[in-house]
C-alpha cells in the first residue's frame, strides 16, 4: 500500500470517527439463505429504515446443531453492468479470528457488529444468533461512489451452509478525492 492510500484511508477513518456526514454508507437490501436446512434455519435478515439516509440489519438464525469449524467468504461487488469483483475477496477461519481478531479487514466489520450480536464468544456456535439493528457501518477506506455487495458466504465443515448477503450505496467524501 502506498504512503498517499494510507494517508487518505487514515484521514477518512479520522472524518468516519469524528461523525462527519461527508461520506456514507447506506444499506439497501440485506438477502440471506440457508443452503441446508437441517442446520441453519433463517428466521429473519431484513432492512429496517432507520433515518432519512440510514437502515439498520436485523438477522436472526438458529443453527440447530453446534459448528465447530467456521469459515467464513467476504466477497465485496460493485456495480458496474452487473456487480462486479472489488476490493475484498477473503476466506477466513471465523473459530481462529473468534479467538485472535488476526485479520484487519475482519476486525473492521467485528467492530460495527460486536456490540449489536449474540456471536461474542468463541466456537462452537449452536442455537439462536442475532444480529439486532446493526446501523453503525462504516467502510474506513476511500471507495468510489457507487453501488456494492457484500456476498457473506457460511461454511461449517468446509461446506456452505448460508449466505447473508448486504447492498450497499456509498458516497464518497468530496472532499477528500485524490
Ligand atoms: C441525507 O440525505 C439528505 C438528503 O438527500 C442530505 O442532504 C444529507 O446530507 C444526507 N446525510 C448524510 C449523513 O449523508
Ligand atoms: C447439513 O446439516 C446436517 C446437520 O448438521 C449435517 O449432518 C450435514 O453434513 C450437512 N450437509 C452438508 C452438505 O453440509
Ligand atoms: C427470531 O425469530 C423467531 C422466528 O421468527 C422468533 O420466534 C424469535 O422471537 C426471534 N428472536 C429474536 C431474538 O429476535
Ligand atoms: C464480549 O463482550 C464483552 C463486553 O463487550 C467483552 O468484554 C468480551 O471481551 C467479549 N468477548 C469476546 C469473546 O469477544
Amino acid at each position: 500500500m502506498n504512503y498517499k492510500l494510507l494517508l487518505l484511508g487514515l484521514f477518512s477513518f479520522a472524518i468516519f470517527l469524528f461523525g462527519s456526514e461527508a461520506a456514507f454508507v447506506k444499506m439497501t437490501n440485506a438477502k440471506c439463505q440457508s443452503y441446508n436446512k437441517s442446520w441453519v434455519e433463517v428466521h429473519y435478515c431484513r432492512l429496517k429504515a432507520y433515518s432519512r439516509n440510514k437502515t439498520s440489519l436485523n438477522v436472526n438464525l438458529t443453527v440447530l446443531e453446534p459448528a465447530n469449524n467456521i469459515h467464513l467468504r467476504f466477497k465485496m461487488m460493485k456495480r458496474a453492468n452487473g456487480y462486479k469483483p472489488f476490493l475484498w475477496d477473503y476466506t477466513i477461519d471465523a473459530c481462529e479470528f473468534m479467538r485472535k481478531r488476526n485479520h484487519p479487514v475482519a476486525k473492521m466489520f467485528w467492530n460495527m457488529m460486536k456490540d449489536v450480536s449474540t456471536v461474542n464468544h468463541t466456537c462452537p456456535y449452536v442455537g439462536l444468533q442475532t444480529l439486532s439493528d446493526l446501523h453503525r457501518v462504516e467502510i474506513p477506506l476511500p471507495m468510489p461512489t457507487g453501488e456494492y455487495l457484500l456476498l457473506l458466504d457460511w461454511m461449517f465443515d468446509r461446506r456452505p451452509q448460508f449466505a447473508s448477503n448486504v447492498y450497499f450505496t456509498f458516497v464518497e467524501d468530496p472532499y477528500i478525492k485524490s
